[in-house]
């Protein structure tokens, strides 16, 4: 079985930057321990330092709140987008998914940028309905992913029963790397299985100091110091998982059929070293991207890299706002020029952002797998690619058809102007889609989830002084309609009532129910109906 902390000494050394990149998101449902895992990763890379736990939590539970409303005010999500964090030579980016538990199109994008995500489960839970959804956006990319099985410092759902559980519901195959001696009361440590030991506490409820190599599993009965019955379930637990599951296969895991599975406890640190040794050892340095028309590969000497997410600044008096790009190849140094393949104009990058363990710091290089944040005023919008000159689309940075609609209501007339742009930057910004039906002077704005329509209006008000209101639509989806010229347009003349214009002007059909949008799709054969476009 792969060595970890042997993959970590061989990928730590030599070649390029590059691959010693690893760029991942972590992926949970809320309460799973996303938070506290962050925290732990910083903490075990050197990041950060803590005063004292309780201090820490009591402050973390505070900050959160604030950090919630905020996001409920402004749309964003302002914890730390991005983290930057070194260990054994290895440079990671972490990239936050948007913590609330409301699912944006901001999650879809963020994981867009990342080559690898960790999946953190509550051991008490299993699979919930966050979880899955966000395996879903990452098996749409087929993204590598890390198991971590949290909280087995308490009760838990026996291993092997979470396991199938995990398994089947995701249709993944899955290969134990820490195993755990007992859950709740009875947690006394783990199995590191590649690494042949059994990492011990001295006493319970302790850190993991006791260390005992093995050959094989079993050699473990009997051990002193620890209980015979927990000893005894776990490594049968084990012998059995091994027995029944796929072995570990780096190629199946790099497709993402296959997860490697860390049972821990992030709070208590236990399983943590071990994800990451495995993280740098085996997790994916920078991918390959499609672009149009050809494959751009991390090696590549020209720089190029795409917009996944903007954010605006802080302060709401200045509408000044922050890129976020993620670099695909090439070193990339302050105060180069770069292309914008939508606006067909070079920008100078003068004031690089890069994300260091929450504090920013300005960058002079950045390398494929970084991210780099671009301080601007509107020019970058979400699925933008820059370049070295070269008129580069990355594909799988698209809007998704929105699953609420909505028409917008002003309250005061005089203010149609101003709603028109601050319609258009929130769009750009990528905060809701909008979209101009045909026969109605109203916008209607399209989200993916209903939180996106509180922050439209918050931030209305609040930064552009336009109160909104919302209306029900007798429509229930939309779809981006392409085809030749003319079929379209004898569609459009034929549905004026149900037809809009995107922000790029393209022909959106809205559909007043599914079995509408069927009957269309029937009888237009030659158009398309698609629920995701590309954007850019
Ligand atoms: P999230 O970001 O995924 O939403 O989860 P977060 O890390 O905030 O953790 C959610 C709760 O689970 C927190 O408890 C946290 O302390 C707890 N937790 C996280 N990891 C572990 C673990 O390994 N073991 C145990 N036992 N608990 C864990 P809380 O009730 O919100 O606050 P607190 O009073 O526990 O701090």
């Amino acid at each position: 079985m792969l060595d970890p902390s042997a993959s970590l000494a061989a990928a730590s050394s030599g070649g390029p930057d590059y691959t010693r990149r690893r760029t991942f998101a972590i992926i949970s449902h809320p309460d799973a321990g996303k938070t506290t895992l962050t925290e732990k990763l910083l903490l075990a890379s050197g990041a950060i330092r803590q005063a004292g736990q309780v201090k820490a939590r009591g402050e973390r539970r505070r900050t959160r709140s604030d950090w919630m409303e905020i996001e409920q005010q402004r749309g964003i999500s302002v914890t730390s987008s991005v983290m930057t964090f070194e260990r054994d030579g290895i440079v990671f980016n972490l990239l936050d998914t948007p913590g609330h538990s409301d699912f944006s199109e901001d999650t879809y994008r963020t994981l867009s940028a990342v080559d690898a995500a960790v999946m953190v489960i509550d051991a008490a839970k299993g699979i919930e309905s966050q979880t899955r959804k966000l395996f879903e956006v990452c098996r749409l990319r087929d993204i590598p992913i890390f198991t971590f099985i949290n909280k087995v410092d308490r009760e838990g759902l026996d291993p092997i029963g979470l396991m199938d559980d995990i398994s089947a519901t995701l249709a993944l195959d899955l290969t134990p790397f820490t195993w755990p001696i007992g859950m709740g009361v009875d947690a006394r440590g783990l199995i590191d299985v590649p690494g042949k030991r059994a990492l011990l506490v001295e006493e319970r409820g302790g850190p993991l100091t006791r260390v005992v190599p093995f050959e094989h599993p079993e050699d473990l009965i009997g051990l002193e110091g620890v209980e015979e019955r927990i000893l005894n379930e776990s490594v049968e637990g084990l012998s059995l998982a091994l027995g029944i599951l796929p072995p570990f296969d780096l190629e199946s895991f790099r497709e993402g059929h296959l997860s490697p599975v860390f049972f821990g406890s992030a709070i208590k640190e236990m399983g943590v070293p071990e994800l990451l040794a495995g993280l740098g050892g085996f997790g994916p340095s920078p991918l390959a991207r499609s672009a149009n028309g050809r494959t751009v590969e991390p090696q590549e000497d020209n720089v190029s890299g795409f917009v996944f997410k903007v954010q605006a600044n802080m302060d709401p008096n200045h509408r000044d706002r922050v890129a976020f790009v993620r670099l695909c190849s090439g070193t990339f140094k302050r105060g180069m020029k770069l292309f914008n393949a939508r606006e067909k104009r070079q920008m100078a990058i003068a004031n690089p952002i890069f994300f260091f363990a929450q504090e920013r710091e300005t960058v002079d290089e950045a390398v494929a797998g970084d991210i780099i944040g671009i301080p601007n005023h509107g020019l970058l919008r979400v699925g933008d690619t820059l370049s070295e000159g070269e008129t580069i689309r990355f594909e799988g940075i698209p809007d998704f058809a929105p699953e609420i609609l909505r028409r917008v209501m002003l309250g005061d007339h005089m203010k149609t102007k101003q709603l028109q742009k601050a319609l258009q930057d929130m769009a750009e910004e990528g905060v809701v889609q909008v979209f101009r039906p045909m026969a109605d002077p109203l916008p209607i704005v399209g989200v993916v989830g209903t939180l996106q329509l509180d922050v439209l209006a918050s931030r209305l008000e609040k930064e552009y002084g336009v109160p909104i209101r919302y209306e029900t639509v007798s429509f229930v989806t939309a779809r981006w309609v392409s085809g030749e010229h003319a079929e379209v347009e004898r569609f459009t003349e034929g549905n004026r009532f149900s037809l809009a214009l995107d922000r790029d002007n393209a022909p959106v059909y809205l559909a007043r129910s599914q079995w509408v949008l069927d009957r269309a799709i029937e009888e237009w054969p030659k158009l398309k109906f698609l629920a995701v476009k590309e954007r850019g």
